[in-house]
């Protein structure tokens, strides 16, 4: 049984005022919550404030991105070895944003999920297909290519997490049904299984990412391969994160 996993990422939104309340709303609502990994991934400048807010709790902190070099003259860019520092555990990597608005390719993308796990941190790492190509029918063979340029044998496989998260559904609106997600999460846990084995592979979690909101989490979140959500605008708002928390914690089975 694969713990769910529901993470927020909160892009470039929140000021410190903003951050904080949010953070003591989830922190209230989430005090009854049991069974469900719950990771929220502010700009890299919270890091080290919501660290203090969290503290006493099971949530967990992440960046949304990290510098693949230990230090150095990178302007504007942060170490994992910095994350680290605030007492962050994950880093959020390749997601599409990334990829494509600031043009990161698989070969960076390879050396960041490394430089991440060697800080000792973990990875969510993220996959997905863009709308030309999912009409065009390559939504496997690009998703397998994402995952077979950057995952091998050697990419500690209990430090990973993969996110799903077709393009065209990120802030549009637009969801996969939970059929289509199921379908592409499948294809990735048996490339994992390739990579991996069957064991190593089997508990990896696969998180769905694309408009993930409290009225689809559960049907999403019912789908066998689907072990969670990265969630973006519905995270933004206390009442609806908490609902998609909820979602994930009535899937699990009572002890
Ligand atoms: P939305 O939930 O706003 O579609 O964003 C998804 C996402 O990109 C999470 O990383």
């Amino acid at each position: 049984m694969r713990t769910p996993f529901i993470a927020g990422n909160w892009k470039m939104h929140k000021n410190l005022v903003e951050a904080r309340e949010l953070v003591a709303a989830l922190r209230e609502s989430s005090a009854g919550v049991a069974g469900v990994d719950v990771l929220l991934c502010p700009p890299a400048y919270l890091l080290f404030p919501l660290a203090k807010a969290v503290a006493g709790t099971d949530l967990m902190l992440g960046a949304q991105n990290v510098h693949e070099a230990p230090q150095g003259a990178f302007t504007g860019e942060h170490s994992v070895a910095m994350v680290a520092d605030t007492g962050a555990t994950y880093v959020i990597i390749g997601h599409s944003e990334r990829r494509h608005v600031f043009g990161e390719t698989n070969d960076q993308l390879n050396k960041k999920v490394r430089a991440v796990i060697a800080g000792g941190l973990q990875v969510i790492y993220c996959v997905g297909e863009t709308l030309p190509q999912r009409e065009a029918g390559k939504t496997q063979a690009v998703v397998d290519e994402q995952i077979d340029a950057v995952l091998a044998a050697d990419v500690d496989a209990a430090k990973l997490t993969v996110a799903y998260e077709p393009v065209w559904a990120i802030g549009t609106g637009k969801t996969a049904s939970p059929e289509q997600a199921q379908e592409v999460h499948a294809g990735i846990r048996t490339r994992l299984t390739g990579i991996y084995g069957a064991q190593a592979a089997n508990a990896v979690r696969i998180q769905y990412g694309g408009s993930v909101k409290p009225g689809n989490a559960a049907a999403l979140l019912a789908e066998p391969d689907i072990d969670g959500a990265l969630v973006g605008g519905a995270c933004l708002v206390a009442g609806d994160f908490a609902a998609i928390i909820s979602a994930a914690a009535e899937t699990v089975p009572a002890a």
